[in-house]
């Protein structure tokens, strides 16, 4: 098992390059099953997410090859795809596999997939998954831990989404592709991963217009061919370093973004008295200078992301001033607080609502992430602690986050990555 070891109280300053996103990755890549014909997906993270899917896909027979040693090139070829049915230890410790029922329901009118897994922060349904394929025609049951899913047909229906579901919205214009005539997506999530992933499908040829608002509209097709296609930057990987420039104190220019998707965090820190610098493709973050508190509200986008949420609870308990946190989004996404409180954090939730009194001396402790972004909030609250940082369960770190420990250092950060045997717990 590995651990990222931290020796805090470094300024980061350089240069931090991101990679593409995990989640239009992780929606991308078994989107690609639509397609008849090779599409080459490029800037992919080199991440677990990625690597799961792309074992996924080549259980069902489609060739998928690595084209450079970083892995961030995937060359997809589903020309011979027959299986709509997925192997169950492949997909199901990760929660976008859900993506890999809508993808083989849309190519083959039946897809057998395993309920999805991934970071448990709160009951985690995808029944808004399903009122959209039942919507297009399809009927769903769940059987020994799989999601069996049929349609004679798939025809274009008019969805009103309960919740603006990220993965519901993904899901459905998947389906919805090769649904006859069109299917509306009313109460439709607006991320950054929802528009690239609209993107691709009209690369492969479909018709889908409106991805970025509320109401997508997809004008079924009968087949798709194949494309390249390069994905964007990470929106939560970027917002991860910038909060841990201002965490440190630090001087830190975060390239190869877009800089329009970090708009909600950029005003948050500009509001802690941050300096935030902004060109076509980075932005840089100066937080040497004291930091004031702040009240966040996670929404979904453009709001301030939930996956942001534990990285700015680090930050906040170095601030001045009490904080005012409150998660919209996920009913229960405050449980890596314990955690942060071994470091030092003042923290008390309630319910939906955190309050962080600020100015905590965070001291060096051995901590365990619980789930990706706790990880990353350990990580952080490690780079301002006094002392030494050890933090476990590093393999939910590596789901969304390429070589950490490797661009921390470059930054400047004293941290590194040991590997321990197995039956020492921690
Ligand atoms: C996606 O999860 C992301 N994961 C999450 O990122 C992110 O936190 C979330 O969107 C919100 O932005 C991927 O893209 C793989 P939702 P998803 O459907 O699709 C409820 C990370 O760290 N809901 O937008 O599961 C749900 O319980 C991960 O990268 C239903 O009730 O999120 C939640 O309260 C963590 N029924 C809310 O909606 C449904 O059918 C938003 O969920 C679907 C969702």
């Amino acid at each position: 098992m590995d651990r990222i070891v931290i020796n805090g109280q470094k300024k980061l300053s350089g240069v931090v390059h991101i990679n593409g996103a995990k989640n239009a990755a992780v929606a991308i890549i078994p989107a690609a099953i639509a397609a008849n014909g090779v599409c080459v997906i490029e800037n992919l993270p080199k991440i677990e997410d990625v690597s799961i899917l792309a074992d996924a896909l080549r259980s069902i027979g489609m060739v998928c090859e690595f084209q450079d040693s970083d892995s961030h090139i995937l060359r997809i070829d589903s020309t011979n795809l027959t299986k709509y049915e997925m192997t169950y230890d492949l997909a199901r410790n990760m929660r976008a596999s859900y993506y890999l029922l809508g993808a083989l329901l849309g190519r083959f009118k039946k897809a057998v997939v395993p309920l999805p897994g991934g970071c448990n922060f709160g009951a985690r349904p995808i029944d808004q998954h399903i009122k959209g394929f039942e919507a297009l025609g399809a009927h769903i049951r769940q059987e020994h831990g799989m999601l069996i899913a049929e349609a004679d047909r798939l025809t274009g229906s008019n969805i009103y989404l309960d919740m603006a579901s990220v993965g519901a919205t993904i899901n459905i214009m998947i389906a919805a592709v090769f649904a006859e005539g069109t299917t509306v997506i009313e109460n439709s999530a607006k991320e950054p991963h929802v528009v690239d992933t609209a993107n691709f499908l009209n690369m492969l040829g479909a018709n889908i217009k409106g991805a970025g608002t509320d109401t997508i509209r997809i004008q079924g097709i009968h087949s798709l061919h194949g494309c390249e296609y390069q994905i964007i930057p990470d929106q939560i990987e970027a917002g991860t370093y910038m909060i841990a420039s201002a965490i440190t104190g630090g001087d830190v220019t975060i390239q190869n973004i877009i800089p329009k998707h970090m708009d909600s965090l950029s005003a948050k820190l500009i509001e802690m008295n941050c300096i935030i610098e902004e060109g076509d493709d980075y932005i840089k973050v100066i937080g040497d200078r004291p930091l004031h508190g702040v009240n966040i509200k996670t929404m979904v986008y453009p709001g301030f992301p939930t996956d942001l949420q534990p990285q700015m609870t680090a930050l906040l308990c170095c601030a001045k001033g009490t904080s005012v946190i409150t998660e919209t989004v996920f009913d229960n996404r405050f449980q890596y607080m314990t955690e942060l409180k071994r470091l030092g954090c003042d923290v008390t939730v309630e319910g939906r609502v955190a309050v962080i009194e600020g100015e905590s001396c965070l001291t060096g402790a051995e901590v365990r992430a619980t789930d990706l972004r706790a990880g990353a909030a350990l990580v952080i609250a490690g780079l301002a602690a006094r002392g030494t940082t050890t933090i476990s369960n590093v393999k939910y770190i590596d789901r969304g986050y390429e070589n950490i420990e490797s661009k921390l250092k470059d930054l400047g950060a004293d941290v590194s990555r040991i590997t321990v045997p197995d039956d020492v717990r921690g």
